[in-house]
């Protein structure tokens, strides 16, 4: 039997940390669909297009990983798809009060289990919000994101 993970997310913009998730799900489950949320609360610097070209380059080299972007509840966008099984990354013990929530929420109102994969403590400080506030700033961002993000960040937010 195939299994197929869904790594869902904003990805505003994709990190190393979402880039390591991926990739070692990759390893764990047959295929892997990165799910790019389209609403994000508060208002993202790529559109979700931009995302998920983003997303899509940075993943090119793993050929079990898809990208798609969705739109309302994880639980639908999994459903709809056939998959049963989400995996997010833990950070930090901060990190785990609201994907708790978040897993038991998914859990009650839909047909899926949520998998943690701690990750690996190179990234756990990492978070795309804080990589654009350094790159806003000018700041040196090359060893938390792809490179081909880091040239996007740089050209909308800093030097280019
Ligand atoms: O990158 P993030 O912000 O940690 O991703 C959060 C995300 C996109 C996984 C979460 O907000 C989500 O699943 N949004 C879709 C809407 C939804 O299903 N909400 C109910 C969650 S219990």
């Amino acid at each position: 039997m195939s299994v197929t993970a869904v790594c869902p997310g904003s990805f505003d913009p994709v990190t190393n940390g979402h880039l390591d998730v991926i990739e070692r799900a990759a390893t764990r489950f047959d295929q892997v669909l990165v799910a790019c949320t389209r609403n994000i609360g508060k208002s993202p610097l790529f559109t979700v297009e931009e995302r998920v070209a983003l997303v899509e380059r940075v993943t090119a080299h793993l050929p079990n990983v898809a990208v798609e972007s969705f739109e309302g509840l994880l639980v639908d966008f999994c459903r709809d798809r056939g998959v049963g099984v989400v995996v997010k990354g833990l950070r930090a013990v901060s990190d785990f009060e609201y994907e708790l929530q978040m897993a038991q929420m998914n859990s009650r109102i839909g047909d899926v289990e949520t998998m943690f994969m701690t990750t690996s403590p190179v990234y756990s400080f990492l978070s795309s919000s804080l990589v654009k506030e350094v790159a806003r700033f000018g700041g040196d961002i090359s060893d938390f994101v792809p490179a081909a993000v880091a040239d996007e960040l740089r050209s909308r937010l800093g030097d280019g």
